[in-house]
């Protein structure tokens, strides 16, 4: 197995989006060309490779400055509500460790599109892809923070990385329920 990454100018290759495809795409029922979103040539892509295979795949951008984290993802027809935390007015909230959230968590950095392809689950596969993303950001964008908006399913994926919930849960359409995560890289 090979961690491999495209930088913010670069596309990563087409077995990349295979993947996206097939793990994140297909089961909606979206039209193939649906896995390439608005931002991907500006993100670190990251994925684990096998056998020439992209057996696990996830992005990461960094979070503009006039932006809450909240997504529209067209080829998904859902909507995502935005970071409270990453708004210029937030006071403080506490997540689910009891921790408060401070405010000043910028530069700020969100993971999105992980997945892996279902015969290489449960190798730790997706934990790498995580790991290296989030080693990237913080030595591409010197990021304080991570956030992101996980499916329930993923939950125990997310937490075991040090990832934790705050804010309740939603629903996106036609994806499913989801929470906001976050995690300090302070
Ligand atoms: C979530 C997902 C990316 C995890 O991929 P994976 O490669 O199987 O994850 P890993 O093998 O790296 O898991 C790392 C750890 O998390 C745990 N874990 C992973 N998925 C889990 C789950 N759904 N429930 C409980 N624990 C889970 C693993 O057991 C492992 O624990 P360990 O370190 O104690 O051995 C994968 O299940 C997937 O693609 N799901 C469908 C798409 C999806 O939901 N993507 C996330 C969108 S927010």
């Amino acid at each position: 197995m090979t961690v491999r990454i495209t930088l913010p100018g670069e596309m990563p290759p087409d077995r990349f989006f295979d993947t996206r495809y097939e793990v994140l795409r297909r089961p909606l029922g979206a039209p193939r060309g649906s896995e390439r979103i608005a931002g991907d040539d500006n993100a670190l892509n990251v994925w684990a490779e096998v056998d020439g295979v992209a057996a696990a795949v996830g992005r990461a951008h960094l979070i503009p400055i006039c932006n809450d984290g909240s997504v529209i993802d067209v080829a998904a027809k859902s909507a995502c509500p935005p970071f409270g935390p990453l708004a210029p007015d937030f006071v403080g909230e506490t997540d689910d460790s009891g921790t408060i959230i401070p405010a000043n968590l910028r530069p700020a950095f969100q993971v999105r599109q992980m997945g892996t392809l279902e015969r290489y689950r449960g190798q730790g596969l997706a934990a790498e892809v995580l790991q290296k993303l989030e080693a990237e950001a913080m030595r591409l964008w010197n990021v304080r923070s991570g956030w992101l908006q996980a499916r329930l399913v993923a939950l125990p994926f997310y937490a075991k990385q040090g990832w934790t919930c705050f804010g309740p849960a939603y629903d996106v359409p036609n994806v499913g329920p989801h929470r906001n995560m976050w995690k300090d890289f302070r």
